[in-house]
């Protein structure tokens, strides 16, 4: 079986099979209904990612799916988009390592656990959200914060074992919520979070639309100074919450608090963290905080098959040991009885 290393994410899927190049694609899934004409002969009955997302932006009354909503599960879509990921990697039989919310429930894990197996003809492997980057880091004891889009997750792990975490709805939406009304305010329009996301993080980018038959436009040095002071309150309250978590906690295993997820990359975030982390440890960041759980799950993953073959290995030996040993007493008893 092939390792895999798939983190669906309430905005981008992630998934790699060497555990190297990771695959990101938007995590929509649109069910496409018989149109009144069809140009390219090609009705196809689900869309997935980016060609989901063009459906959504330019179709009104199509039913889209997101797999997670507020860090609850939406089972339809989110096999779909794994069946999406695994041929998309061009994987038959793999061992996926995958990831949900920390405080997702026993019931959600179960039934996607069972699904995935016999749907996609998988074996599955399930985490804690943040732990696939602790893994990707060889962090084995320490504290992990993983900003996703929907939810922000908290770990505490010491000797890759589970202590305790958190799941906040408090992810990079809530921030967007409230800059997308500044904007508004400002500039007169709306924009999506994939707009919004590039106007922080691209310096001199300019974002416009016709309105009234003129060009509206916000470039990114005019809102930077009210994205700041959104974000400030915005990081207080996530690092108050892994601070209370953390209470009480040996200094030994607050050693590495590791901020992940694509929250982690926006702009000003990881030093408004490091300052306010300033007296408990030190924090440190994965090269590429977006596609660093996929890369962790992978390496699960594989670790999981490599152990499970050894211990096929290991139970073959002992058959074979144990098919010998039956046949010399076999032969002893054959001996016994000839005398
Ligand atoms: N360079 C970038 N490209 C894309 N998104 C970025 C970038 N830098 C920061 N982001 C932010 O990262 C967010 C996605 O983060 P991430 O992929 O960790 O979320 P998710 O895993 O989909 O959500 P969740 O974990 O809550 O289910 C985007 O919505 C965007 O706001
Ligand atoms: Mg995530």
């Amino acid at each position: 079986m092939k390792p895999v290393g798939l983190d669906i994410g309430t905005n981008y899927t992630k998934t790699t099979a060497d555990g190297k190049d990771v695959l990101l694609f938007p995590s929509v899934v649109v069910f496409g209904e018989e149109k009144d004409w069809s140009l390219k002969k090609a009705h196809k009955d689900v869309y997935i990612g980016q060609e989901a997302l063009d459906i959504v932006q330019n179709i009104e009354n199509v039913e889209v799916l997101r797999p997670l909503h507020e860090g609850r599960l939406m089972h339809k879509s989110y096999l779909e988009l794994a069946r999406y990921a695994l041929s998309s990697l061009g994987v038959n039989e793999p061992i996926i390592g995958t990831g949900l919310p920390v405080k997702s429930s026993r019931q959600e894990r179960e039934e996607l656990t069972r699904s995935l197996e016999s749907e996609l003809n998988a074996k599955v492997i399930l985490f804690p959200e943040p732990v696939g980057t602790l893994a990707h880091m060889g962090v084995e004891t320490g504290v992990c914060i993983d900003i996703g889009f929907g939810t922000t997750d908290l770990v505490v792990i010491s000797h890759m074992e589970y202590l305790k975490g958190d799941t906040m709805l408090m992810g990079v939406d809530r921030l967007y919520e409230n800059f997308e009304v500044t904007i508004r305010n400002k500039a007169g329009i709306s924009l999506t979070p994939e707009e919004m996301t590039k106007l922080l993080t691209i310096e001199g980018y300019e974002i416009g639309r016709i309105r009234g038959g003129k060009r509206i436009s916000v470039k990114h040095e005019a809102i930077i100074e009210d994205y700041k002071s959104l974000m400030v309150s915005w990081v207080e309250r996530i690092s108050n919450r892994a601070k209370m978590l953390m209470e009480g906690l040996s200094t030994s295993i607050v050693d590495k608090i590791v901020l992940t997820g694509g929250g982690a990359a926006l702009p000003g975030v990881f030093d408004e963290f490091q300052q306010r982390f300033e007296d408990v440890g030190k924090i440190i960041m994965p090269e590429d905080p977006i596609k660093a759980n996929a890369m962790g799950y992978y390496i699960l993953a594989k670790v999981f098959s490599e152990e499970s073959s050894g211990e096929e290995k290991t139970a073959k030996e002992e058959k074979a040991e144990k098919g010998k040993v039956d046949k010399t007493e076999k032969t002893e008893t054959k001996k016994k009885g000839k005398k």
